[in-house]
């Protein structure tokens, strides 16, 4: 049946010819990663996305990347994610609501559009994109989060960064601002659990979020992966904890750390801390180097929602295409779509 289905993704493919564009992220599953026209992390896609004359755009990812495909594609262009259902859990965490409620909490101890540039990583709604272009703020993802905070220093004296603490926390730290200058803002706690004085010292009020799937990583997997190979190399995703971070050799984002294991000498041994189909595939590629790719934990890390991104779904997708009837489509309402926009082209333009 697998071999069915790649047979009708093939054809349907083939059928659409170049009115069809397939992006695919890093962690999608083998099964549909190898039907993708481009790969890449957030940046290089969005980029792809911008520039793409394809009718339809096909996202091998999650819904916030199919959204930002959306925002940035041309009116007459249509994004489309395979399954509706594959969101990104770190995404949710910082829903609109919470965040103007956090925005009025903060406003009762200083003026907001006067001090604070908020900041929202990619992995994030279009609505929460818009309130940043709204209030003078911008998006970053993993590869320019530094740049872009900068960016926000630049604006105003502070940053609110939504929703990944951990890139957040790893970012200020890059550019030597002291961790008890980015207190943890909990969304759900009155004044976000912190006092004012914790506020007005505050250079990056870090939001209550995560990624469950990098949460896993240890600094124990580090230290034990060290002692048992001297010279193995550790890099990392900056969604992981700060710890784990801290103990890397390099952090960077899902293109970064393949570049980077990809380029070294062969024979070189590697720990990694991203999600599990990105290192698996990566651990095949390098095995006629010499060069050993372990996985970071004894857990299963994958990204459950990457995952339902399957042949059947792509296969199903590609072939209504194919009869001119658009499924799963993704449509920003313009009104949003117009203030994303902005903040995804400040990225752009900053990065
Ligand atoms: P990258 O932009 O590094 O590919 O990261 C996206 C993501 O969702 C990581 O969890
Ligand atoms: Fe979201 Fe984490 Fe999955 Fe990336 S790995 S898409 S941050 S849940």
């Amino acid at each position: 049946q697998e071999a069915e289905l790649q047979a009708r993704i093939i054809a349907a493919k083939k059928k659409l010819g170049n009115r069809l564009v397939i992006l695919g992220h890093h962690y999608q599953q083998e099964s549909v990663y190898r039907h993708a026209d481009y790969t890449g992390d957030s940046l290089k896609l969005s980029r792809f996305a911008a520039e793409t004359d394809a009718e339809y755009i096909v996202f091998l990812g999650v819904h916030f990347m199919a959204e930002v495909a959306d925002i940035l594609s041309r009116p007459e262009q249509i994004s489309i994610l395979p399954d509706l259902s594959a969101g990104c859990s770190m995404a949710d965490m910082a829903n609109l609501a919470k965040v103007e409620r956090s925005r009025r909490e903060l406003a009762k101890v200083l003026d907001f559009d006067a001090t604070i540039t908020p900041i929202t990583y990619i992995n994030s709604a279009a609505d929460l994109k818009a309130f940043c272009g709204e209030h003078g703020g911008i998006v970053c993802t993993s590869t320019n989060a530094t740049k872009i905070i900068e960016w926000g220093f630049r604006q105003r004296e502070k940053v609110l960064f939504f929703p990944d603490q951990n890139l957040g926390r790893w970012s200020g730290y890059k550019m030597g601002i002291p961790l008890e200058q980015m207190p943890v803002w909990d969304p759900d706690l009155p004044m976000g659990g912190l006092t004012e004085a914790q506020i007005k010292n505050a250079k990056i009020l870090l939001w209550k979020g995560h990624c469950a799937v990098h949460q896993m990583f240890r600094e124990q997997n580090i230290t034990r992966f060290r002692a048992e190979h001297p010279d193995g190399i550790v890099i990392s995703h900056p969604e992981s904890p700060f710890e784990v971070c801290l103990n890397s050799d390099y952090v960077g984002s899902t293109e970064y750390i393949l570049k980077t294991v990809s380029e070294a000498p062969a024979g070189t041994r590697w720990l990694v801390g991203t999600e599990l189909n990105l290192v698996n595939r990566l651990a095949e590629q390098m095995k006629p180097q010499g060069k050993i790719v372990q996985f970071m934990s004894h857990v299963i890390c994958e990204c459950s929602t990457m995952a339902r991104i399957d042949p059947q779904h792509l296969a199903w997708t590609l072939e209504n295409l194919a009869e001119g009837n658009v499924v799963n489509r993704i449509k920003v309402p313009e009104h949003e779509a117009e203030l994303a926009r902005l903040t995804l082209q400040r990225m752009l333009d900053a990065s």
